[in-house]
């Protein structure tokens, strides 16, 4: 029996989300047999992280401060042991700019893009760059804030006239935003899980899932039940499956993951080419979450994934 923290809510726009992966996971490790304590994340963290004294955190967070480093810094600094990646982790993976240049750095495919503070449009005239930046990546152009997850703030620009709207609802999630080219084709994600053993042993790639919207409001329809389908395995040759697994551990050794992370990707439905979007230190861990379904498919229950995460973040 080990006494674990589970940390979830806390204040960031996915605090919904976080309630319920938190509840999920609390709900297991109570079924495992462990001594839980739930924390909801806020101004008293740290206090409370003192009196309950716990062997082991879990991080059920999202965006953030939860995923982002900031409260793994917090754990650090009270040494209490957490599931997950480390600091510097988190934040390559919170930063979509940032995760995207340690990819191209690292020969990783992902889709053209330029990325802007708000002070380059206050005060450089970025926006006379826009038609420059618009004929690099052709329409339709994919707008969203750097540092937010679950499609939060992303907009799709078809025409001209849409970027500076699209660029303004981006803003207002955070200062860094991105113009990517639009990959037109299929939504891929491959989670990847560590394995007991030290870091000798290659993490578990997890089987591909796919998603596959109903209706066209795609972005929003993600994470509502009965809206997404999600396949998995995802129905793909071979090559493909096995191409896509390879780039996720790419991405997880590059971004320098731990103990488990999903990897998004689209795959370009006519060229047949594969593109990392992003990577997700804390993936959800919901019921219609992506990486317990692809866990499930290869045979790892919910109970077993979390006790995994648990047994890995220990010393
Ligand atoms: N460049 C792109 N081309 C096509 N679809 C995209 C692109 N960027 C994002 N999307 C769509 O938006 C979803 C969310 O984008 P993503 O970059 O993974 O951010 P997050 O999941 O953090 O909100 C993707 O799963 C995909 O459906
Ligand atoms: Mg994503």
């Amino acid at each position: 029996m080990t006494r674990v923290a589970v940390l979830k809510g806390g204040r960031s726009l996915e605090r919904q989300i976080s309630l319920k992966s938190g509840a999920r996971v609390q709900d297991a490790l109570e079924r495992l047999g462990h001594d839980v304590i739930g924390i909801d994340v806020g101004h008293d963290l740290v206090a409370r992280l003192r009196a309950a004294a716990p062997e082991v955190a879990f991080v059920a967070l999202h965006g953030r401060d939860g995923e982002d480093g900031t409260v793994q810094e917090l754990l650090e600094a009270v040494g209490v042991p957490y599931t997950g990646s480390g600091v510097s982790a988190c934040i390559r993976c919170a930063d979509k700019v940032l995760a995207k240049h340690h990819m191209l750095d690292a020969g990783i495919p992902t889709p053209d893009f330029f990325a802007f503070n708000e002070t380059a449009f206050k005060e450089l005239g970025a926006a006379d760059a826009l038609p420059a930046i618009e004929q690099r990546l052709g329409f339709p152009i994919v707008v969203k804030p750097s540092n937010q997850g679950s499609a939060l703030g992303i907009r799709i620009a078809r025409e001209a006239k849409d970027v500076p709207g699209a660029l303004v609802a981006a803003f207002s999630y955070g200062d860094k935003v991105l113009l990517e080219r639009h990959v037109d084709g299929r939504d891929l994600a491959v989670s990847v899980l560590d394995r007991a053993g030290g870091p000798d042993r290659d993490p578990l790639v997890l089987p591909v899932v796919e998603a596959i919207p109903h209706e066209d409001d795609r972005y929003e329809a993600r994470y509502e039940i009965g809206r997404t389908e999600f396949v998995c395995p995802a129905a793909l040759p071979g090559e493909l499956t096995q191409r896509a697994q390879d780039l996720a551990l790419d991405v997880w050794r590059t971004l320098g993951c731990a103990g488990f992370a999903r990897i998004d990707l689209m795959l370009d439905a006519a060229a047949g080419e594969l593109y990392v979007l992003e990577a997700n230190a804390i993936p959800g861990l919901t019921d219609t979450s992506l990486l317990p379904q692809a866990a499930d498919a290869a045979g790892i229950g919910f109970d077993e994934l979390i006790e995994r995460v648990v047994q890995l973040a220990l010393p």
